[in-house]
């Protein structure tokens, strides 16, 4: 493990004003993307979409700081041949891999689940790192709803998983992205959010200790503090910003590089505010870089304008340009809601 080389790429990741396109959906879930336009999931329909975005040059070259993609991309060629990979290390971003296998139910735990995918891991990074992968995600579902779930079981074991493919990643040489996420899919309130994310992020970060991960090399990829979509009342912008901030200066520690949000639900401009918010407010009292690690909140407005017409490259490519120049200026804690128009 080279630890100077794993901090280098991981302070990069969070470089100011960048964040991270999480463009690694798998097979199911960018299908259930191009239903919702009408487009056929086929491998050259994938390629042609990722490929609009990896050449988009203004939002890649300045507010890109790494891609996540998905074993079929990692290994795709443009339709010029170009590998992916090289589009987007052309672009001055690094490439990522999604590594876990997702998330499946956990025995003993109706309801609950459990990130799969540590079996043969060591070959598969050492296979990724030759292909161009500096760092790598591991996913955790984390649900909420009722007192019972999430359990401390359902922590406990996707903590352990977390830190198991974390120490695998560094061997390798690949910064890990460690993602328990916390979903907002419940009608809970954000207090029972902030003592779930709490309690989870403790949990994190004592598996990652009693496994020896550097925590120089490493990026942590949580959800923010939010009430649940089916609770009647969200929380404001304000709020959100001040217990996500509370929750981590609580919880993660100051030798850790970056935070990258998922936006998981959020509408884009919600996402984008949050963000905003946490940089404008907390920017002084935060020890690490906080950004962005979107996939929808990067994504929605491109794939929506594209339709699977190239007639329509352009239009989908200024609209991602768009998010991610609003993401970049949110990380820097300069954008306002006038600048969406703009
Ligand atoms: P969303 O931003 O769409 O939640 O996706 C980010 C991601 O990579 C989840 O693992």
């Amino acid at each position: 493990m080279d630890l100077d080389q794993l901090n280098d790429i991981a302070v990069k990741m969070v470089t100011p004003g960048k964040g991270i396109l999480a463009a690694d959906e798998s097979s199911g879930t960018i299908k259930k993307r191009f239903d919702s336009i009408g487009v056929d999931s086929t491998q050259d329909n994938r390629r042609d979409y990722r490929e609009m975005l990896f050449r988009t040059e203004t939002a890649m070259r300045d507010h890109i700081s790494g891609v996540i993609l998905f074993d079929e991309t990692i290994r795709q060629n443009a339709a010029d041949g170009t590998p992916l990979v090289k589009l987007i290390e052309d672009a001055g971003s690094i490439p990522g891999i999604k590594v876990d296998m997702g998330a499946k139910d956990l025995a003993g735990a109706e309801g609950e689940k459990v990130t799969e995918g540590l079996d043969g891991l060591r070959d598969r990074l050492a296979d990724y790192y030759a292909l161009g992968a500096r760092f790598a995600k591991w996913r955790a579902v984390i649900d909420i709803a009722g007192s019972e779930v999430p359990s401390g079981y359902c922590i406990s074991v996707n903590a352990h998983a977390l830190a198991r493919y974390a120490a695998l990643c560094q061997e390798a040489n690949i910064v890990p992205i460690v993602e328990p996420e916390v979903l907002m899919d419940g009608d809970h309130d954000i207090e029972r959010c902030y003592e779930v994310t709490e309690f989870t992020l403790k949990s994190l970060y004592d598996e990652l200790f009693a496994q020896d991960v550097a925590l120089e090399g490493t990026i942590l990829k949580p959800n923010m503090v939010i009430a649940g979509k089916k609770s009647g009342a969200q929380a404001s912008v304000e709020q959100v910003a001040e217990m996500t901030v509370r929750c981590f200066r609580a919880t993660v520690p100051a030798a850790v590089p970056g935070i990258v949000f998922l936006s998981g639900g959020q509408s884009d401009e919600e996402a984008t505010a949050h963000l905003n918010a946490m940089n404008e407010a907390y920017g002084d009292v935060m020890p690490w870089g906080l950004s962005f690690s979107y996939g929808r909140a990067l994504q929605a407005a491109p794939l929506k304008a594209w339709g699977g017409k190239v007639e329509n490259v352009a239009a989908a490519q200024a609209a991602f340009a768009h998010r991610a120049r609003m993401n970049g200026l949110a990380q820097l804690g300069q954008w306002h809601k006038g600048l969406e128009a703009a």
